[in-house]
């Protein structure tokens, strides 16, 4: 069985575009794969954190990796920080990396923008991302569009090292590939649709986070930016705001665009935005009622116990391959 990874900071509640770039896509992969699922929190610090809301926000995104669908009998489910090895292969990683095709991330330099000072762990990132992937020797990644570039570096880092250590016909790293859904692998801002949806947008207007309660998702989708034109079609390009609010429509209920553009193609937007928010209120509302209980049980701590257990077995070994590799220690 091929294994997979992947990860999510815990730098806020999830929204929707987590779930529909991401988290939908790990439940749809837990029967097919051996996967391990992880909550980043040591990428999260990157850029400042508050301490109670960092602790905070772990628990609420593994008890909501799980409320949407993830069942711990299948998946490994952890804290990132909680496996010392993710740090020590990174620096592993970041002493053959050029500082040059790390600042070239774009993800890099947006988060750079809005920082005062840019600490170096900001730049290193993207060493830690490697650092996740290859610990588990993962073949595939499912990751919303924007981490197209960051595996990229992980796939060529691979190469590299590969080639340098690997002994004749050892297996040394394995070559991960990306998973990006083609719908919807990246949702836009509400109020603004050249922008992603994030979870740390300043404006919680542009985004729905998974906890929303239903009023308030009612009140974002209505302030949704739209567009004048008086028909509802799919067009990404020209009328990227209704592409958008179609997708997010699409992903919760199953229906097609093309069905929903046959709906609603007259209906105006008021309808269409009523019924967008009763679909998501009645998609969330079950995923809600699980997460309340298993945010406050003892089965959540037991899950990433085990989880901590079985994630630092598998990463140890991949680390030991590497310190080999390179000299370090003893044999
Ligand atoms: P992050 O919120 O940056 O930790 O991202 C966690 C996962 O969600 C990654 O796989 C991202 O690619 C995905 N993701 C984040 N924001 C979006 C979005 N607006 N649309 C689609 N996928 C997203
Ligand atoms: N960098 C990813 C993001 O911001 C999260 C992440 C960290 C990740 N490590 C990973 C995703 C390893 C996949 C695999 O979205």
């Amino acid at each position: 069985m091929e294994t997979i990874i992947s990860g999510i900071q815990p730098s806020g509640i999830p929204t929707i575009g987590n779930y529909i770039g991401a988290m939908q896509h790990f439940v749809n992969l837990q029967d097919e794969y051996d996967c391990y699922f992880f909550i980043a929190d040591l990428h999260s610090i990157t850029v400042p954190q508050k301490k109670a809301e960092l602790r905070k926000q772990i628990l609420d995104l593994a008890a909501l990796y799980l409320a949407v669908g993830l069942d711990p009998e299948k998946v490994k489910l952890f804290i990132q920080s909680e496996v010392p090895a993710h740090c020590e292969a990174a620096w592993m990683i970041q002493c053959a990396t050029p500082i040059g095709e790390l600042e070239r991330m774009t993800q890099y330099k947006d988060k750079a923008q809005k920082q005062d000072t840019v600490n170096a762990g900001l730049l290193n990132y993207p060493t830690l991302m490697v650092s996740d992937i290859i610990l588990y020797d993962a073949a595939k990644v499912p990751v919303g569009a924007d981490q197209k570039q960051h595996l990229e570096l992980t796939r060529n880092f691979v190469d590299r090292f590969n080639n340098k250590y690997a002994q004749k016909g050892q297996t040394l790293l394995v070559k991960p590939e990306p998973l990006i859904a083609k719908n919807g692998a990246r949702i836009m801002s509400l109020q603004d649709p050249t922008k992603k949806m994030s979870k740390s947008d300043s404006n919680p207007k542009g985004f729905i986070s998974m906890l929303d309660d239903a009023d308030t998702i009612r009140k974002k989708i209505r302030s949704a930016v739209t567009d004048s034109e008086a028909t509802i079609a799919y067009d990404p390009e020209n009328r990227p705001a209704v592409a958008n609010l179609l997708t997010i429509f699409s992903s919760v209920t199953g229906i097609s665009i093309e069905t929903l553009v046959a709906t609603y193609e007259e209906s105006g937007y008021g309808t269409f935005k009523n019924d967008l928010a009763e679909a998501i209120v009645d998609w969330i509302t079950p995923i809600h009622e699980r997460f309340h209980q298993l945010r406050e049980s003892e089965e959540l701590q037991e899950i990433l116990t085990v989880g901590a257990i079985e994630a630092n077995k598998k990463a140890n070994k991949t680390l030991r391959r590497m310190k080999n590799a390179l000299g370090l220690g003893r044999k």
